[in-house]
């Protein structure tokens, strides 16, 4: 469980989240979405500890948790395996996964990936950590529609029976989720339950 309890953040002087208070439970596959720039990308942030909170409180029952950065966020000098062997300090776990979502590119460097290979290297990356709970910041975005089927699949399998936030703007991806939520005013001072099936997510 996550539970969010009159959470603020502001930067500057502008307010992004005001007055918040919700609980993500256990086991559920969330999705969240909203406008661009309201806000989604400062909640996953600030439930990992990377945004600081300007009041409220944010506790968490999970002792550590995966990240899919909405951008790729990859060492340079790292190679691909090195990227997500430095997390998980899991040789085997690290190519396992790497060769699920990127094979043939173990000893690549980012600067010799496209976009979408470096999302696929980071999204690796995070689920070798093994986490119970992840957090997907528009995971799939510019992926083609064979690569992101076999990506989906590969995240959804690892999802049984964790908990997950996803961000996404995608009808689709957010079907997959048990539970949509959307930021719908700024500053976000609530989300909002939407039915999966509904056509108004945006
Ligand atoms: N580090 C920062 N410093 C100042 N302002 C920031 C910072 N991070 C985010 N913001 C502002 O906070 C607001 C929310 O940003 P956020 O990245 O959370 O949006 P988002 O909902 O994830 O958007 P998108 O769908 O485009 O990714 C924006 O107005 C943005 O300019
Ligand atoms: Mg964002």
């Amino acid at each position: 469980m996550i539970k969010i309890d009159k959470l603020s953040v502001k930067f500057q002087n502008q307010v992004i989240i005001d007055d918040l208070s919700f609980t993500f439970e256990q086991g559920i596959f969330y999705g969240l979405t909203g406008a661009s720039g309201i806000g989604k990308t400062t909640l996953l942030g600030a439930i990992a500890g990377l945004v600081p909170t300007s009041h409220g409180a944010i506790s968490s029952d999970f002792q550590k948790l995966g990240y899919i950065f909405q951008d790729a966020r990859l060492f340079p000098w790292m190679t691909a395996l090195e990227n997500v062997e430095c997390v998980c300090h899991d040789i085997k776990k690290a190519e396992y996964y790497l060769n699920k979502l990127l094979p043939n590119a173990a000893n690549k460097f980012p600067h010799e990936l496209s976009g979408g290979m470096k999302q696929r290297v980071s999204i690796a990356r995070a689920l070798s950590y093994d986490a119970p709970l992840l957090l997907l910041d528009e995971p799939f975005k510019g992926l083609d529609e064979e690569t992101k089927q076999f990506t989906v699949d590969a995240v959804m399998e690892f999802i049984k029976g964790r908990t997950a936030i996803l961000v996404s703007h995608d009808y689709g991806e957010l079907a997959l989720c048990d539970k949509i939520l959307k930021m719908e005013r700024s500053p976000v001072s609530s989300l909002t339950e939407v039915k999966s099936g509904s056509t108004s997510f945006e």
